[in-house]
């Protein structure tokens, strides 16, 4: 093999390392609740919204189906961010903003932030 040819394929394989990379391949299960801290009342009150809007598409207790899992993905996602992706949706997630008041959604965020994990110490 030439020395060109050996230059080319390390080249290639860097670009494919780096693009599986940008692929979400990361244990964010693993990384288990963000450190934030929500009023008790929460966990409770977003489990319920969580049963009834989101685990349809999304599994019981954020395990995946349809829609990702969304176990540990407070570490993908600021507070902000997450909650405008489910105020507004994006590709075939649909929008919460209109059939949700602000308080489900605090408490849905509690709930997939840190409550998953709660509940699974009890
Ligand atoms: C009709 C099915 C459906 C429902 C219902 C649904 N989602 Fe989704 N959700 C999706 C899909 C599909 C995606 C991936 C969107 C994309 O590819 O951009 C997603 C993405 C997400 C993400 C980003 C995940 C990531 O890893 O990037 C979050 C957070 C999320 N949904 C939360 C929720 C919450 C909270 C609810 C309930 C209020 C909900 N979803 C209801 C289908 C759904």
């Amino acid at each position: 093999m030439s020395a060109r040819r050996i230059a080319l394929c390390l080249l290639l394989t860097l670009v494919c390392a780096s693009v599986s990379g940008c692929g979400d391949n990361i244990d964010w299960a693993a990384k288990g609740a963000t450190d934030e801290e929500y009023p008790v009342e929460y966990y409770s009150l977003g489990e319920a919204v969580y049963e009834d809007s989101c685990a349809s598409c999304h599994g019981a207790g954020g395990s995946g189906s349809f829609g990702p899992q969304l176990r540990g993905k407070g570490h993908k996602y600021s507070y902000e961010d997450q909650r405008t992706l489910i105020e507004r949706g994006r590709r075939s997630m649909p929008g919460f903003a209109s059939s949700l008041s602000s308080t489900e959604i605090d408490a849905l965020l509690a709930y997939i932030r840190v409550g998953f994990f709660v509940n699974d110490a009890e």
